[in-house]
């Protein structure tokens, strides 16, 4: 049985304060959501402290939206690996396409960030998706293949084991269309057997979360389908009500 999770990533938005309302409104609702639902909030770096600190005992995790490539030192802005797992993190968003788009992310880049991650006991989110020129194109499976190989392809089997993947088409993201379920299971059952060729049977236990307008209304559909083992939430999770309606979706 693969890990079900749903994650909510509250981009830059909320001030502190309202992030940890936010945070105790999920928390409040947890014990409506199926156990076997792992729930993960990320809010920006700043109320991370706060946030972790407001869910202690609750059974929601905490993850950060990025990390550094380098360790530590003279990198003026950048928020390390480990000083996020000594918050409390255990997860990381990494390569989302806001990142690969606006902030130059590259699968070199990526690389880095996810031993960072690694070395400090976090858990990846790793992003893929194409954008709409490439989905137009029909290239989202070539894409998505590429930003695979070129990052998941040099873990270890180890650090596979410790990997979510999510596919986010950027067409999706923040825009009101979703992929259909149909679409996201196609893309789902492909990166699986991406995944398949390198790492064999391991490739079943890891979670492919959807993410791109999900929200409470095609959360259900877009679950039930095989591959599909939650969701990366971005606009839905900034209401406590959406986001736990949608991780009752399962
Ligand atoms: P959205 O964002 O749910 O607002 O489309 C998803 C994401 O970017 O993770």
């Amino acid at each position: 049985m693969r890990k079900k999770i749903v994650a909510g990533n509250w981009k830059m938005n909320t001030l502190p304060a309202e992030g940890v309302e936010l945070a105790k409104g999920v928390a409040a609702g947890r014990n409506e959501v199926c156990d076997c639902v792992t729930m993960i909030v990320c809010p920006p770096f700043t109320h991370i402290h706060s946030v972790v600190e407001s869910l202690k005992r609750s059974n929601v995790e905490v993850g950060a939206q990025d990390c550094a490539t380098e360790v530590k030192g003279a990198y003026t802005g950048e928020v390390s690996a480990e000083m996020i797992a000594a918050l409390g993190c255990k997860y990381v968003i990494l390569g989302h396409s806001e990142r690969r788009q606006y902030y130059g992310e590259t699968s070199e880049t990526l690389n880095k960030k996810m031993s960072r991650a690694y070395e400090n006991g976090l858990t990846p989110i790793y992003c893929v998706g194409e954008n709409l020129e490439e989905r137009e194109a029909e290239r989202h499976f070539e894409v998505c293949k590429s930003q695979i190989e070129e990052v998941v392809y040099n873990l270890t089997e180890e650090q596979f084991g410790n990997l979510v993947i999510a596919y986010e088409p950027v067409w999706a993201i923040g825009t009101g269309k979703t992929a259909t379920a149909e679409q996201a299971e196609e893309i789902h059952a492909y990166i699986r057997e991406v995944l398949r060729a390198k790492f064999g049977a391991a490739a079943e236990e890891c979670p492919i979360l959807y993410g791109g307008s999900c929200k409470p209304s095609n959360a259900a559909e877009i679950f039930s389908k095989e591959n599909v083992d939650g969701g990366l939430i971005g606009g839905a999770a900034l209401k406590a009500e959406d986001f736990l309606a949608i991780c009752k979706a399962f």
